[in-house]
C-alpha cells in the first residue's frame, strides 16, 4: 500500500522568513569603540589593537567574548583562540562572499590572530594556470575558470586547517559547498551594494564587471548569490571600517556555531575517517568519537557519509546547504513512517524546506516492479522538478527502491540516504547500486546512482528489532573478513559493545563505510574489486530466492550470514584457508544469534540443483559461470570466477547433508 502526503504550501509560506532570521542574529553582534590604549586602560576596557587601514595606522579593541563588553586579558584570549583552533581539528574556515566584501583581507588577519596558513583561492587558481584571473576568463571563458576553482578548492579543504578566502562564484557550485561542509566552516563576509559599489567600481580588473551597467551587474550577482551565501554556517556583516571588526565577529561566529553544531567535536575522524588501527582500541579504553564523517570520493561526485546519534534533527540544515530551494519526497517504509519521519519532517519543516511523502509496505516484496512503478507515478504525481531531491529513509530496501527510482524518475534525481538499519547505515546506503528484484533473482533490475549525501542517525537502530540489528551485524563482520583483519579480531573482542550503541558502535559503522567508500572509489561499476563486496552473496542471494524474500524464514542479513559461512567451509574445503579461520567464522557469527547453516532455516527442502540453478540466476554469473569470492584466511578475501560446478554441486550436497 502507498501513501502519499505533501505539505509543500505550509513550508512555501515560511520559507521568506529563514534566510532573514539567521543573518539578524548575527547582524546583533555590534562593536563600539572606545579611545583607550592596550593594557593603559581602566580594567573594564578592551585592549587595543594597531592594525593597517589604507596608509595609516589606527587603533581598534578586541571583543571579549564576542560581545562589546569588558576586557579580555592577553591570558584569557590566548586561552581563547586556542580552544577555537582545537576545536577546529583539520576543518578550515572558508570566507566566502562578493568582491569587495574583505574576504583576503578579513582572511590575512583572522589567520593571523588564529596562527593558521592564509590562502587565497584565486591567488591559487592564477599560479595553477599561470594566468591571472582576467586572463583565465578571456582566453577559456567562465565555465573553465569555475572548473579550476572547484579542483583548487577540493585540493585545499584536502588537508587543514587554514583560513581560506574564496572566490565569489567558489560557494554557488553545488560540489565545493558540501566540501566545505564536510572538512570546513563557512563565513558570509556579507555587504550591502551601496558598500560593494563604492569598493569595487574603480577596479577595473573584476572580469565580471567588465561590458554592460558594470553596477546593474554587481546587483544581479547579490540577488543571484545572497540566497546561497546565506547557507554559510556564521554571516558576518562586513561595514566600511578597521577589519579587525569583521575579525572579531568571525571568531565569536565561529566560536558559536562550534557550541551549537553537533559536529563540533575535534575532528579527530573527519574528514579522512578513522585513523586509530583497530589493535589499539578497546571498547570503553579508548576515546571514541559520538560522530563520524567519511568521505565517498568520486570527483565531482563525491559526498560526506555523516554518522552519529541526532543526526536527523539536523538533517534540514544539511540538506538545505546542499540543495537550497530543493523540496524533498521522502520514501519510506510503514515501520519507520511511524517511528522516525515525523521527526525528519520536523527537522525539514524548521529548515523551511517543503516535502512531501511516500509510504510503501515494509520488507523486501516492495523491491518490486509493482511498488516501484506507484513510487515513480507517486513522485511525478507530488511534481518534483529535477532539481528537488528525493530521500530513502529507511532499511536497504527502501534505500535500493527509492535509489532506483531517484536514478529513472526524470532521467534521474537527486538522492539522499537516510538509513535506518545497521545494513543500511554500513553498507547499502553507501556507493550508489540501486535496484529491484525480478521473480528471476535479486536486484536483476537496477542502476549505479549514488547519493549527494548520507546522514546515518544512530539513535534509529535503537528502534530496530533485535533480529534485524543481527542481521546488519553480518555486513559488519563482512568488512573484517574480506580485508581487515584487525577489525574482524576487534569485532570478536568487542561486539557485545557495538550492540549496546554509542561511540563504539559509531566506530564501527564507520570503519565499514569507510571500507566500503575505499573500495567504491577504485572500482564504481564493479569492474573488477567490487565484487569482493558479495562475499557470502552468491550462496546468500539464491538462499533469498528460493524462500522467496519471505522475511519471516529468513532476512538479508541472516543469508549473508549464511553464505559467508559457506564461502569459507568452501574455501576451507579447497585447501585455500586453513580449518582455524573457518571455525572462528562460525563461531562468531553464531555467538552473536546469526545462522550459519542453509539447512537451519525453518521448512528448508531444497536439492542442491535448486540452490545451483538460483545461483545461475544471481547477477555474478558471467559467460556462464559462477562468481565467488573465496578466502585465503580471514581478512584476505580474492574472487574466483574458476570453480566447477560439480564441485560446487558436491559442496551444497554435503552442506544439505550435514544438517544444523
Ligand atoms: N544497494 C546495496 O549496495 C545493498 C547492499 C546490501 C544490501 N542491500 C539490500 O538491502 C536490503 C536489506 O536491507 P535491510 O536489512 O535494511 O532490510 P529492510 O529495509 O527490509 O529493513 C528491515 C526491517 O526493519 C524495519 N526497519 C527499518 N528501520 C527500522 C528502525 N529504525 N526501527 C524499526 N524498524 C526498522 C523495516 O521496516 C523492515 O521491516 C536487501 O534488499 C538487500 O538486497 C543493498
Amino acid at each position: 500500500m502507498i501513501q502519499i502526503h505533501y505539505n509543500f504550501d505550509r513550508a512555501r509560506r515560511r520559507l521568506g522568513h529563514a534566510i532573514h532570521a539567521k543573518t539578524i542574529a548575527y547582524v546583533g553582534v555590534f562593536f563600539a569603540p572606545s579611545n583607550s590604549c592596550r593594557g593603559a586602560g581602566p580594567k573594564n576596557e578592551s585592549p587595543k589593537v594597531p592594525f593597517k587601514s589604507g596608509s595609516s595606522t589606527c587603533y581598534t579593541h578586541r571583543m571579549s567574548s564576542g560581545i562589546a563588553s569588558g576586557a579580555e586579558t592577553d591570558r584569557a584570549r590566548n586561552r581563547r583562540v586556542a580552544s577555537l583552533v582545537a576545536a577546529l581539528g583539520r576543518r578550515s574556515i572558508v570566507l566566502i562572499g562578493l568582491m569587495g566584501s574583505g574576504k583576503t583581507a578579513t582572511g590575512r588577519r583572522l589567520a593571523l590572530e588564529l596562527g593558521l596558513e592564509f590562502v587565497d583561492a584565486d591567488e591559487e587558481i592564477e599560479a595553477a594556470a599561470r594566468l591571472s584571473i582576467t586572463e583565465i576568463f578571456a582566453r577559456h571563458g567562465e565555465d573553465s575558470f569555475r572548473d579550476g576553482e572547484r579542483r583548487v578548492m577540493a585540493r585545499l579543504l584536502r588537508d587543514g586547517p587554514r583560513v581560506l578566502a574564496s572566490g565569489g562564484g567558489a560557494f554557488m557550485n553545488e560540489e565545493t559547498r558540501a566540501r566545505i561542509a564536510l572538512a570546513g566552516i563557512s563565513i558570509w563576509l556579507k555587504a550591502d551594494h551601496d558598500v560593494l559599489w563604492r569598493r569595487v567600481r574603480k577596479r577595473s580588473h573584476r572580469p565580471l564587471l567588465q561590458g554592460g551597467d558594470p553596477e546593474q551587474t554587481l546587483r544581479t550577482l547579490l540577488e543571484q548569490r545572497y540566497p546561497v551565501y546565506a547557507l554559510a554556517d556564521v554571516t558576518v556583516v562586513s561595514r566600511d571600517g578597521p577589519h579587525e571588526l569583521a575579525v572579531e565577529e568571525a571568531i565569536t561566529g565561529i566560536e558559536r556555531f562550534l557550541r551549537s553544531s553537533p559536529d563540533s567535536a575535534p575532528l579527530a575522524v573527519r574528514p579522512k575517517g578513522i585513523a586509530v588501527p583497530h589493535q589499539q582500541q578497546g571498547a570503553g579504553t579508548q576515546p571514541f568519537a559520538n560522530q563520524a564523517q567519511v568521505s565517498m570520493e568520486l570527483g565531482a561526485r563525491s559526498y560526506p557519509i555523516l554518522i552519529g546519534a541526532g543526526l536527523i534533527a539536523e538533517a534540514g540544515n544539511h540538506i538545505r546547504r546542499l540543495a537550497p530551494r530543493a523540496a524533498c519526497a521522502i520514501v519510506t517504509d510503514e515501520n519507520v513512517a511511524k517511528l522516525h519521519l515525523p521527526a525528519f519532517e520536523r527537522a525539514l519543516d524548521l529548515a523551511f524546506i517543503r516535502h512531501s511523502r511516500v509510504i510503501v509496505a515494509p520488507g523486501e516484496g516492495s523491491k518490486s516492479f509493482d511498488v516501484y512503478a506507484q513510487v515513480c507515478n507517486a513522485l511525478i504525481g507530488a511534481r518534483l522538478e529535477r532539481g528537488d531531491v528525493i530521500v530513502a529513509l529507511g532499511g536497504g530496501v527502501i534505500g535500493d527502491l527509492a535509489g532506483f527510482a531517484a536514478a529513472t524518475v526524470r532521467r534521474g534525481m537527486r538522492l539522499i540516504q537516510v538509513p535506518t538499519t545497521l545494513l543500511a547505515e554500513v553498507d547499502s546506503s553507501v556507493g550508489g547500486k540501486t535496484g529491484i528484484n525480478s521473480p528471476h533473482g535479486k536486484n536483476l533490475i537496477g542502476a549505479f546512482h549514488q547519493p549527494s549525501l548520507v546522514i546515518a542517525d544512530t539513535d534509529t537502530l535503537e528502534t530496530l528489532p533485535p533480529r534485524e540489528f543481527r542481521a546488519g551485524y553480518a555486513e559488519v563482520v563482512k568488512y573484517g573478513l574480506l580485508g581487515d583483519a584487525g577489525f574482524y579480531a576487534w569485532l570478536e573482542a568487542n561486539w557485545r559493545a557495538v550492540f549496546a550503541g554509542g561511540a563504539v558502535r559509531v566506530h564501527a559503522i564507520a570503519t565499514c563505510c569507510k571500507a566500503k567508500a575505499a573500495i567504491v572509489a577504485r572500482d564504481e561499476y564493479e569492474a573488477g574489486e567490487r565484487a569482493l563486496l558479495n562475499l557470502g552473496h552468491t550462496f546468500g542471494h539464491a538462499l533469498e530466492r528460493l524462500t522467496s524474500y519471505d522475511g519471516a524464514r529468513l532476512v538479508h542479513g541472516e543469508a549473508v550470514a549464511i553464505g559467508m559461512a559457506c564461502a569459507f567451509r568452501f574455501s576451507a574445503r579447497r585447501g585455500l584457508c586453513g580449518p582455524h579461520d573457518q571455525a572462528r567464522v562460525e563461531a562468531h557469527l553464531q555467538e552473536v544469534g546469526l545462522p550459519v547453516r542453509m539447512a537451519g532455516i525453518p521448512g528448508w527442502n531444497v536439492g542442491p540443483d535448486a540452490i545451483l540453478e538460483a545461483m545461475y540466476q544471481d547477477k555474478k554469473v558471467e559467460h556462464g559461470g559462477l562468481t565467488f569470492i573465496l578466502a585465503r584466511a580471514i581478512g584476505d578475501c580474492f574472487i574466483d570466477k574458476t570453480v566447477e560446478v560439480t564441485e560446487v554441486r558436491g559442496f551444497l550436497q554435503d552442506e544439505l547433508n550435514t544438517g544444523h
